[in-house]
């Protein structure tokens, strides 16, 4: 398999704009989605700097759970509504906190956190679970990040939908 490889490092746009056709190369080949999470959060950690923990939480029964990442070990199961990764997926939208600190009912995986995005995987209103971004600097995350893992995100939901899994 070939490497992933970026040269922008301080362009989130551009870094998004050179890794998402290379994301699509590595999963189109691959039929399990387990496989091809892994990938998708290992690339990102590696070309994302000051990220420190990546990966997905997915809807089973109502509930997130921890899915493929590279991190710290995270909390297993999310509800609904309960810190930014249940915000996120309850209102189907992606949510920036520059400060953890400063959002209520922020859930505390890695003291070392400072600042989170999570974006909802979506197929129209059907959520499929979310991808959550942690990292160790305050301000980490803007709208370029929501843009390009939104993105990320259509990638995932459009391999969910072809393979027909989950709820
Ligand atoms: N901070 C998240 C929990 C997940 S961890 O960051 C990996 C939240 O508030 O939902």
């Amino acid at each position: 398999m070939e490497e992933i490889r970026v040269s922008s490092v301080d362009d989130r746009a551009a870094i998004y704009r050179e890794l998402i056709p290379q994301l699509k190369s590595v999963i189109e080949g691959e039929a399990d989605h387990v496989a091809n999470l892994a990938n998708i959060s290992a690339a990102l950690k590696q070309v994302l700097p000051g990220v420190s923990w990546v990966g997905f939480y997915l809807l089973k029964n109502s509930e997130l759970v921890v899915g493929p990442f590279q991190g710290k070990v995270a909390c297993t199961r999310i509800k609904i509504g309960r810190g930014v990764c249940g915000k996120a997926a309850e209102q189907r939208k992606s949510v920036i906190v520059p400060n953890v600190y400063e959002f209520p009912g922020h859930i505390f995986c890695d003291q070392e956190s400072k600042s989170e995005i999570v974006v909802p995987i979506l197929n129209g209103e059907k959520l499929f679970g979310v991808l959550d971004l942690d990292s160790s600097e305050y301000n980490s995350f803007d709208e370029a990040d929501a843009e390009g893992l939104e993105r990320v995100c259509e990638m995932v939901s459009e391999m969910f939908v072809k393979k027909n899994i989950l709820e």
